[in-house]
């Protein structure tokens, strides 16, 4: 796996890393389960929730893994199907919607895309689909 020489593109989307800011292929998140949620480091090295889904792709939607509340991260519950917050219990389901306070906002999401195995991770300024409106981080 040989990262682009550029690690920015045209539209100012920048490659998903790992921990030590290395690029990630897809190929490395999707040989796992349809359901998982691998973090990566995304937009300004924001730690980043991408799905896998269940015909073995990468959903176009990651979640940014930054509580509404107050900031805290959180991990990804797969018995419950939710991101708990474990400072002061905010809930969210599989989308980032809230469904338990004190959070009051969605998570915010990122648009995910793959090209040649490298996963690219760009802002998504477009209504947020989960709500209808315009996303409250625009
Ligand atoms: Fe997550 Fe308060 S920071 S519930």
């Amino acid at each position: 796996f040989m990262p682009p020489a550029e690690s920015t593109d045209a539209e100012g989307g920048v490659l998903a890393k790992d921990k030590i800011g290395h690029p990630i292929p897809a190929s490395q998140i999707l040989v796992q389960a349809s359901g998982t949620r691998a973090l990566i480091a995304g937009l300004a090295g924001e730690p980043t929730y991408l799905t896998v889904r269940e015909d073995g792709t990468l959903d176009p939607m990651g979640i940014v893994n930054n509580c509404t509340h107050l900031g805290c991260t959180f991990p990804w519950n797969p018995v419950d199907q939710q991101f708990q917050c474990p400072c002061h219990g905010s809930r969210y389901d599989a989308q980032g919607s809230v469904e338990r306070g004190p959070a009051n906002r969605p998570l915010k999401l990122v648009h995910v895309q793959v090209k040649d195995d490298y996963i690219w991770i760009s802002s998504w300024q477009e209504t947020d689909p989960r709500t209808g409106e315009k996303p409250w981080w625009v």
